[in-house]
């Protein structure tokens, strides 16, 4: 039933939203976007620390860059709809040189994780991302506080003295902070450890607690009142881990295909996440926290593809891979010798086992940003 009603509010937003595609003059709706997150925020970070990987060649980038630039997509991220919508530039990543930080930056990495490496490491728990790097999410908010004297400069002497009470309080206090998705990650590395979805359930809570010391940080230390907490994707649906997960056992899958248990340890994160959120809420009334569902959305798209233009055959296979039944293959990842991309990625769901496609991406953005995806949407955080 939520499923339904999720697909009818996005076809509804479909439509108002092409209707509204008029040239309007677009006002900036935040000074900046300051993100931190894994590789469904990366604009370019893990591509500076780890130069050689998959995620360095084509196909990734084909559509809308026309290049590989770093993003574990064909083209466009959610950020880099909710920065263009804001009227704000792409998020350059926090680890180029010579970039203008100004109006955004992005502090996300391929593979991150909210837990520190070593959480993972003192438990025998390899990490999935090759090579292990210190990119979790406390390491990201030290990067921030590192950076932040360049992004905001202006003295609170200077804004008295041009009366206008702004300086860099009130940028980082109109600035739109988004934190995740994160979490995605750390499940991984317990699955691919053979943990048990329901073993892995045991870590949420301190994955959970994590993320909300980060949103309190950047409340408390650095004025943060605008901030945007996604939450995780049906994990038992992504390709890759119907591949890994595999089971001779029906009952292991849900009417959709997808593996249920793990999608059960998705939607167990996301209700605390939420939780969590609302906590936060009542601790900072000052602040506007928005939860923002990944969940619902690529549900209603595998549960009903047509109203989206996805092909209903292959909401479960990834656009670009190497073979086999979900068209992902550990030997040839998509971007490695021996992968190629489908035909049409925009009648894709999913584009290389883990991650979605800039088609997916564009319509989560906007279910975001005027609703009903996000609670409460980002357009509604601006006038705050
Ligand atoms: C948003 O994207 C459109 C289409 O690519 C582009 O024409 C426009 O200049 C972008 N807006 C900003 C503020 O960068
Ligand atoms: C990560 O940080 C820890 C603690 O600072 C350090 O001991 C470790 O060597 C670092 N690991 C990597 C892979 O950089
Ligand atoms: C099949 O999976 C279901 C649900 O995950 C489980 O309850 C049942 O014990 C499994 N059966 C076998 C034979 O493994
Ligand atoms: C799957 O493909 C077949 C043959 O092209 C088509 O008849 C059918 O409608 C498709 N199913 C869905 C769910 O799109
Ligand atoms: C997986 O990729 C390897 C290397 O390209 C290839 O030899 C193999 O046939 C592929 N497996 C499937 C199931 O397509």
């Amino acid at each position: 039933m939520r499923v339904s009603i999720t697909v009818v509010l996005l076809l509804l937003l479909h439509g108002a939203a092409n209707a509204a595609a008029v040239d309007l003059p677009q006002p900036k709706l935040f000074p900046a976007i300051i993100s931190f997150g894994d590789s469904y925020a990366d604009t370019g970070n893990f591509k500076i620390l780890a130069p050689v990987s998959p995620y360095s060649n084509l196909p990734f980038g084909e559509t809308f860059f026309g290049r590989p630039t770093g993003r574990a997509s064909n083209g466009r991220l959610v950020v880099d709809f909710l920065a263009n919508k804001s009227g704000l530039p792409f998020l350059p990543p926090s680890l180029a040189t010579g970039q203008d930080f100004s109006e955004g930056v992005n502090f996300a990495v391929i593979g991150a994780t909210a837990l520190p490496l070593t959480f993972f490491q003192e438990r025998n728990i390899a990490p999935v991302q090759v090579p292990p790097l210190n990119t979790s999410l406390a390491d990201q908010l030290e990067w921030f506080e590192q950076l932040k004297p360049s992004l905001c400069n202006d003295t609170a002497a200077a804004a008295a003295a041009r009366g206008d009470g702004g300086g860099c309080e009130d940028y980082f206090a109109k600035s739109l902070f988004v934190v995740g998705e994160l979490g995605g990650n750390d499940y991984n590395f317990i699955l691919f450890a053979n943990r048990t979805p329901e073993e892995t359930k045991a870590f949420v809570p301190a994955v959970v607690q994590t993320i909300g010391a980060g949103v309190e940080r950047l409340i408390q230390q650095h004025g943060a009142r605008r901030i945007v907490v996604p939450g995780n994707v049906p994990m038992g649906c992504l390709p890759l881990l119907l591949e890994v997960f595999a089971s001779p056992n029906a009952s292991d899958y849900d009417s959709y295909g997808c593996l249920a248990r793990i999608n059960a340890l998705a939607r167990y994160h996301n209700a605390q996440l939420r939780a969590q959120v609302q906590a936060l809420r009542r601790k900072y009334p000052r602040a506007a926290i928005s939860f923002a569902d990944y969940y619902q959305p690529i549900h209603a798209f595998l549960t009903a593809p047509f109203v989206f233009g996805f092909d209903g055959n292959r909401t479960l296979v990834a656009c670009c891979g190497g073979g086999g039944r979900y068209n992902v293959n550990g030997s040839a990842f998509c971007g490695l010798p021996g992968a190629t991309a489908c035909a049409d990625p925009s009648r894709a769901v999913n584009w290389d086992g883990v991650h979605q496609t800039e088609a997916t991406y564009e319509y989560i953005a906007k279910s975001w940003l005027i609703g009903p995806s996000a609670e409460p949407p980002i357009l509604t955080l601006a006038a705050h």
